[in-house]
């Protein structure tokens, strides 16, 4: 069974993984964004991206199974002042909120794939009509290189997939290709990522 621990030590020290600005695709979708909608960031780590969503006016609930992760999320969004729900939970077996959310942040969260099935499908439950999933996530040509990501190959992802874990939502964009990641010590250099703007339907 997988669980935390590897995360819990590698977060375990004073600095931030992936540092403390937001994920630069996220931050990009900045027009998308409102303040007084309802975000998940979902394995958010240390809430670099949760934090920032709050800092626009979101409110946002920060998911990790790490509880240093969370405990560093919380004291980062209190560090500046916005108030962010944190929640420690297995992305794969969180009861996800029937329409709960308007944006599910979906930033470099990788899981096996049962697990993503799971993860994916709450997540397509938990947006409200109009909502929207934003991702990026490395994809299979990042093997190799050394700007970060996993090592298992089964859990990168592809177009392929995303389209087929968010079936039934609407593309806004979706990419794959080679990005300059920036973003602490762990994303260093070119690396090569799924990109996703993805909209729920609005209600008939
Ligand atoms: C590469 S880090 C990215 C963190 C954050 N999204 C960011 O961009 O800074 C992946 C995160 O996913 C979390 N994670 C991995 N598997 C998870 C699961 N099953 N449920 C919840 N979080 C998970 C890890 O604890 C870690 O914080």
């Amino acid at each position: 069974m997988s669980t935390s621990i590897a995360w819990d030590e590698r977060y375990a020290g004073g600095d931030f993984q992936f540092g403390q600005a937001p994920n630069r695709y996220l931050e990009s979708l900045t027009p998308w964004l409102r303040p007084g909608m309802r975000a998940l960031a979902l394995g958010d780590g240390e809430g670099r991206n949760g934090a920032w969503l709050a800092g626009q006016g979101l409110a946002v609930t920060s998911l990790d199974w790490s509880p240093v992760a969370s405990a560093k999320a919380a004291a980062l969004a209190a560090a500046r002042g916005v108030a962010m729900a944190t929640v420690t939970a297995d992305a794969a077996a969180w009861t996800y909120p029937e329409a709960g959310f308007d944006l599910v942040a979906w930033i470099f969260l990788h899981l096996p794939p049962e697990d993503r099935a799971a993860a994916a499908a709450g997540a397509l439950r938990s947006l409200a009509p109009g909502g929207l999933l934003a991702l990026e996530c490395f994809s299979p040509a990042q093997q190799g290189r050394r700007s970060g990501g996993p090592k298992m190959p089964e859990l990168l992802w592809t177009r392929a997939i995303v389209e087929q874990a968010f079936g039934g939502l609407e593309v806004l964009e979706l990419l794959e290709g080679t990005v300059h990641l920036d973003e602490g010590p762990r994303h260093q250099g070119h690396a090569e990522v799924v990109r996703a703007l993805l909209r729920k339907p609005a209600a008939a």
